[in-house]
């Protein structure tokens, strides 16, 4: 997978250099560039901001060096980057949706900063490459960098032999719709604390059947949301006495 990504702070993204991320990068899974925006500048300040028309505190980034940005990293190619604008006004990011950017053979990231990207812009961009702009959650980060790190590392782990073991995929929280139950290792005893016995019996039948319970109940009172949007074709009828 090809990955740009633009900022004025190309700094911020230096921790890909580091573990699965960077052994991704070293082994050619994934080609990834940090551009700074401030490349496509022209003026002695290399200006990127400018006041909000309508009036209004803070400051927007200006359309022209965005615009050079964009034709510079996605010149006419077919397929096009998937442009992936992280900003608290997109659509959420889910696991749903890391799984279908994992899907993209370029990725182009354009983080934010300030009050955001004028809009014409991601407008524009939407005339040539398919534009999604990305929400974390519920909050105002200070720009799109960390949440480029977050979407990245989310990505990179779904693409063919970065997770040396790839059955982590698998029973992972989110992967069925249900947050994962509770993990224990060695010691069996730990400052009085017991592993549950089940886990230790060696009855995969029994340890399968525990770790469902314990990812519904965790789900239900966790993320009531997550368990009434699970497919009820998914259930079973023990679990339904959970
Ligand atoms: N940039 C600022 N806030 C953000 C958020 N909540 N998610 C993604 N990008 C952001």
């Amino acid at each position: 997978m090809r990955v740009d990504i633009v900022s004025i702070f190309p700094e911020y993204l230096a921790p890909l250099d580091l573990s699965l991320i960077g052994k991704a990068r070293a082994n050619g899974t994934l080609r990834l560039a940090v551009h700074d925006l401030r490349t496509w500048t022209h003026d002695v300040h290399r200006t990127v901001d400018d006041t909000p028309y309508g009036g209004g505190p803070g400051m927007v980034m200006r359309p022209e060096p965005w615009g050079e940005a964009l034709d510079s990293l996605a010149p006419a190619e077919v397929p096009p980057p998937h442009l992936v604008v992280p900003a608290p006004t997109g659509v959420p990011f889910t696991q749903a949706l890391a799984h279908e950017l994992a899907a993209a053979p370029h990725l182009l990231f354009a983080c934010g900063r300030y009050e955001g990207i004028d809009q014409r812009v991601l407008d524009h961009a939407a005339t040539r490459m398919p534009v999604t702009e990305v929400s974390l959650g519920d909050y105002v980060l200070f720009g799109g960098e960390v949440a480029v790190l977050v979407i990245l590392e989310a990505v990179t782990r779904l693409l063919p032999g970065v997770l040396g073991n790839a059955g982590s995929l698998e029973d992972e929280s989110h992967a069925h719709g249900l947050l994962e139950a509770p993990m224990y290792t060695k010691p069996a005893t730990w400052r009085g604390l017991d592993v549950p016995e089940v886990l230790r019996s060696g009855d995969h039948g029994r340890i399968a059947r525990w770790r469902r319970d314990a990812a519904l109940t965790r789900t239900a009172l966790r993320r009531p949301d997550l368990l009434a949007a699970l497919d009820l074709g998914t259930l079973d009828k023990r679990d339904m006495v959970a």
